[in-house]
């Protein structure tokens, strides 16, 4: 096909004299499609103590509720073979404090912003949706905003947003009909509905979904009988999942429902461009901000790298352009 032959030829249109890194998704322009993955890197702000993360094409906040939460007993991180399994419980010092104390740190910073946020219902969503739309100038501090649609519905036994298609619409749509910044739904894999999920997003008005979150998962310590984690069951992240998001990023954006942030086990640049290949407009990476701190800015020049060897000029010529 001659789509597939322009990728290592010499006739792909160039942008400028550099590589064109920039993706759109929806209505959400970044500069680069790597984006650090919520609860794993603060608001960045730490991170810039290693290196201008700045240069990220956004950064996930930590999920915010309303009010302030203390997250689940201890143990809340436990190693794994190939991954690391948290209950971190949602910790979180609540929206007014995002609002006040870390947003203008991390604007000091030239950081771009996606806000993520969860409640315990959909009026608990709203709520947060009305504070968010008091910050001055929204639009430039704000990238977007991610719900957390993984974390349990309290008044509905617990069960996750993303399970109930029905949910995530009116979670969706009402978010979106408050606030005037794009909106992005993040899915559990642990319902086997993120097509169903995904379209009810696209109706409630989302500009793009996030896959994966955590999958659960559970350790024992056979010195003391006792759960690996406070919370007895937890959410894997890490290498061990990275098979599992690839599969749900390729069966989603083959669907082109809505475009696709994927992320789940990318370590380094190959990660990230298997993802993209698979069909993922932009990435997220997780876990391995705990274990290299300047991934983020290793797998940009990665990515640019690679571009440039196969004389690549734009990064959107690699997107979903998997061979099957
Ligand atoms: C310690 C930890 C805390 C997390 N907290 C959140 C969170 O607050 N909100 C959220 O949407 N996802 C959260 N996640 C999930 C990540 O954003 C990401 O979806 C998942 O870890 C998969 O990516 P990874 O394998 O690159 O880590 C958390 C993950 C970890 C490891």
């Amino acid at each position: 096909m001659t789509e597939q032959k322009s990728l290592f030829s010499d006739e792909i249109t160039r942008s400028g004299n550099g590589i064109n890194l920039s993706v759109k998704l929806g209505k959400i322009k970044l500069d680069n499609p790597v984006i650090a993955c919520s609860g794993t890197f603060g608001c960045g702000v730490e991170y810039n103590n290693f290196y201008n993360t700045a240069v990220l094409g956004a950064v996930t906040t930590k999920s915010y509720s309303l009010e302030p939460m203390e997250g689940n007993p201890p143990p809340r991180i436990y190693e794994t073979a190939a991954g690391v399994l948290n209950s971190i419980g949602l910790q979180n010092d609540g929206i007014d404090a995002f609002i006040k104390k870390h947003l203008p740190g991390a604007e000091k910073l030239g950081i771009k912003i996606i806000l993520s946020i969860f409640g315990q219902d959909l009026r608990e969503f709203d709520k947060i949706a009305y504070r968010i739309l008091k910050i001055e100038d929204i639009r430039e501090k704000i990238t977007a905003v991610e719900l957390n649609l993984s974390c349990p519905n309290i008044k509905k036994g617990g069960m996750a947003f993303s399970a109930v298609p029905g949910e995530v619409r009116e979670i969706v749509g009402s978010v979106v009909n408050i606030l005037n910044i794009p909106v992005i739904a993040k899915l559990s894999p642990n319902q086997d509905n993120i097509i169903e999920a995904a379209a009810a997003a696209r109706e409630g008005g989302a500009q793009a979904v996030s896959i994966i979150n955590t999958v659960v998962g559970m350790a024992v310590d056979i010195k003391t009988f006792r759960p690996g984690l406070g919370n007895i069951l937890g959410g894997l992240s890490g290498p061990a999942i990275k098979p599992i998001a690839l599969a749900k990023v390729y069966s989603l954006a083959r669907e082109k429902i809505l475009p696709v942030i994927g992320m789940g086990g990318i370590f380094n640049w190959e990660d990230a461009l298997e993802f993209l290949v698979a069909g993922a407009g932009a990435v997220g990476i997780g876990t391995v901000n705990f274990i290299q701190y300047d991934a983020g800015k290793r797998i940009i020049e990665g990515l640019r790298n690679y571009l440039e060897s196969r004389k690549i000029y734009d990064i959107n010529e690699v997107i979903g352009r998997i061979r099957t």
